[in-house]
């Protein structure tokens, strides 16, 4: 038995030193100290032993493991570090070769817009309220004073998503839309507030005055070219409260366009109709390239005598049509049948408050394009990274 056992220890200690891996290491440490080992077969084979023989084998059994053990141990050390060494022979680093340089986007123009918006507004006090870009018919036109025959709703300019024919007696709680205007958030917000308090997902119950604007993205079926697109962005504003006025209203647009374009532009209000404002404007600033006096000096070079010379002339502004004006946005105050429907107004009870207010709609891009000089809105969708990195 002693014998045995010395074999099995001279083989296997012959085996660790032959083993060049881990994994061949680990194979020798299993046949012969696994479960099913030869040394654990030996321990098995004792039942078979004179009982005052067993303790001494035991013993010796014991040994041989505690050596084999030590061993493999000892060698599994040796294998670690000649992996280590290896690997640092191969896997190195320059610490001192230059880095590459990780590329950082930024910021769209129109996101820098808005942002610059927001900054305005903010500044005056308002919330900014986002509403959902699929819209109830009713939301984006009825409520605003915009009915079924009007003009603006023509298949030509709004998506539907749904729409009844009610020529074959079809009938459906309320259209779906793609929103045509931000302005449909106007409608959402008076009827959490007024008296109807109709609330709306996102849109939970809220109290006068109402203070806010609401920048998103709209939808027409419009055709692409240099000023027109069929998904664009509007910052809609809404103040309601008590003995809010167009004084009011225009000493706010004009704050924002001198805050926005420059402490020197100036705004005026033209006359014009939108259904849900009474009485309605368009906001014009004056011309940021030739400060609104319709003409721009320019340098050309002409040929004199057979010389070359610089010249400075005067031409006209190409920005504004060498009007001196340019506009940007629509407003007006809202309209009192606006203020009804949507129950912040009730003319049956001559002892509710009465509230005015004024709302206004900004062309995001159109400011965007008038801010940064852009000629075309189509570079604006173009993704093109020559065009977006100038900002
Ligand atoms: N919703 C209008 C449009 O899309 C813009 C507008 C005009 C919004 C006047 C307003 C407003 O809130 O008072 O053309």
């Amino acid at each position: 038995m002693k014998e045995m056992l010395e074999n099995i220890r001279i083989e296997a200690e012959k085996r660790i030193a032959e083993a060049l891996t881990p994994e061949a290491l680990d194979e020798t440490r299993v046949s012969v100290l696994g479960k099913k080992g030869e040394l654990t077969n030996i321990l098995k084979g004792m039942k078979d032993v004179s009982p005052e023989d067993r303790p001494k084998i035991g013993q010796m059994v014991n040994s041989v493991r505690d050596r084999l053990e030590a061993s493999i141990n000892e060698k599994k050390q040796s294998l670690k570090a000649k992996i280590i060494e290896k690997k640092m022979e191969t896997e190195w680093l320059d610490v001192t070769r230059p880095g590459v340089r990780a590329v950082r986007g930024h910021k769209h123009p129109n996101q820098i817009a808005l942002e610059d918006l927001e900054r305005v507004f903010i500044g005056m006090g308002y919330e900014v309220v986002e509403g959902p870009e699929i819209e109830y018919d009713r939301m984006n036109f009825k409520l605003l004073n915009i009915p079924e025959d009007h003009p603006a709703k023509d298949e030509q300019d709004t998506f539907y998503i749904s729409r009844h024919d009610e020529s074959r007696g079809e009938k459906t709680e309320d259209d779906i839309v793609l929103r045509t205007q931000t302005s449909s958030v106007q409608a959402r917000v008076m009827l959490a507030a007024g008296r109807f308090k109709e609330t709306s997902k996102g849109f939970p119950e809220r109290s006068l005055p109402i203070k806010l604007i609401s920048p998103g993205r709209v939808f027409r079926s419009d055709e692409v070219d240099a000023t027109h697109s069929p998904s664009f962005h509007q910052v809609e504003g809404l103040v309601i409260g008590e003995n809010v006025t167009m004084a009011d209203l225009k000493g706010t647009l004009d704050q924002f366009a001198k805050e926005f374009f420059g402490p020197d532009t100036k705004t005026k209000l033209r006359p014009h109709h939108f259904p849900f404002t009474e009485p309605s404007a368009e906001v014009d600033v004056t011309c940021f390239k030739c400060h609104g006096t319709g003409r721009v000096k320019k340098m050309v070079e002409e040929k004199e005598n057979g010389k070359l010379v610089r010249r400075e002339v005067e031409m006209a502004c190409t920005a504004c049509k060498s009007s001196g004006w340019i506009e940007i946005l629509g407003c007006g105050m809202v309209h009192p049948d606006v203020l009804e429907m949507c129950g912040i107004n009730d003319k049956n009870n001559p002892d509710a408050p009465v509230y005015t207010g004024f709302a206004f709609g900004i062309g995001l891009e159109r400011v965007a394009l008038l801010k940064y000089e852009i000629a075309d809105m189509r570079l604006l969708y173009e993704n093109d990274i020559r065009f977006l990195e100038q900002f």
